[in-house]
């Protein structure tokens, strides 16, 4: 994989458009493409004016694209979670699964895990067989938490890592003074051998990946997707300031329908000072376009030298 482009923005900007019109025009250029959407409301392959036959389709012969349906991945999940349970916990008959597995289902945070999870998928499971990864993310506050997971979930990590190494040195004291019989069997009393551990380096290999993912200067390229609007300019802002406190950089920003609407000053100015010299570029409105899938080469022209 030579680049990862990852598309942001409001809902309705034209994240899809460009997202898939770069993808198309790299394609054409030779290279191998792969092109997902991990927005819960797809419409790629309408896009292209294709007849979905699957959710994941070569339409051309170096272009896969793919609508990623997270719900899967939060079924996996939960499955994946339910079971590892059952085995780290196998010596407690009164744990009950079903309750757990209901809390599960309705926590805060499950969305955007799932889409973390897509993400991490995509990128293991293509980044060795094309040159391009393009992924069009859902609407910004979503993408928002997905970015924030990572960082988050690793500080809560190296805490429980902690907890849980000073449970499993009480566990050998009791053992020590004890004896063996004293803990049941199947409970682990050293490190290399607790589930428990185990469960929260591989969530912690996870988290880790994506967060480089996000972070990454050589491969990854952040592209902001912006319409000349209030409401579109205001998130960009946003989005831009919220990102850098992950340390997440926006690479380029694309106003998308230039020639339609229009900010003050004053605005444009704020979204300048919060992108400290990120470069900007215009992709205008077609008018006479309903869809613009016409005009790909056109659109991906503005900015894939910024991307390549
Ligand atoms: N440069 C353009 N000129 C004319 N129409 C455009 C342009 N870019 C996008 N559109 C149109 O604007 C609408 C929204 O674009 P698009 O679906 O790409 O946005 P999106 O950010 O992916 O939206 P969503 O959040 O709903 O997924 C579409 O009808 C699309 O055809
Ligand atoms: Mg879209």
């Amino acid at each position: 994989m030579k680049r990862l482009i990852l598309f942001l923005g409001k809902g309705g900007v034209g994240k899809t458009t460009l997202s898939a019109s770069l993808a198309n025009e790299l394609a054409k250029k030779g290279n191998q493409v792969y092109l997902a959407s991990l927005d819960p409301a797809h419409n790629i392959f309408d896009f292209f004016g294709l007849n979905q036959m699957s959710s994941e389709m070569a339409i051309t012969d170096n272009l896969v694209v793919h609508e990623i349906d997270t719900t899967e991945y939060l079924k996996e999940f939960l499955k994946d979670t339910t079971e590892s349970m059952k085995q780290s916990y196998k010596y407690l008959k009164i744990i009950n699964l079903e309750d757990m597995f209901d809390v599960l289902k309705h926590s805060p945070g499950l969305e955007e895990y799932a889409v973390l999870r897509a993400l991490d998928t995509i990128v293991q499971n293509w980044k060795q067989r094309v040159d391009y990864i393009v992924v069009d993310t859902p609407p910004t506050g979503l993408t928002l938490r997905i970015a924030s997971l990572a960082p988050t979930t690793l500080r809560w990590i190296e805490k429980l890592k902690e907890l849980r190494l000073k449970i499993l040195k009480r566990r050998q004291e009791i053992v020590n003074i004890k004896g063996d019989e004293a803990i049941p069997q199947g409970v682990a009393t050293e490190a290399n051998d607790d589930p428990v551990l185990r469960e929260l380096s591989e969530e912690e290999l996870l988290s880790r990946r994506i967060y480089d993912l996000f972070t990454d200067r050589e491969i990854t390229r952040r592209v902001l997707v912006l319409n000349h609007d209030e409401l579109s300019v205001k998130e960009g802002i946003m989005i831009i300031t919220d990102l850098k406190a992950l340390s997440i950089d926006i690479d380029l920003i694309v106003f998308n329908k230039t020639g339609l609407g229009g900010v003050s000053d004053e605005l444009m100015q704020r979204l300048i000072d919060a992108a400290q010299g990120v470069k900007t570029y215009e992709v205008p409105f077609f008018e006479d376009h309903p869809t613009p899938r016409e005009k790909t080469s056109e659109i991906a022209s503005v900015f894939i030298e910024s991307i390549l």
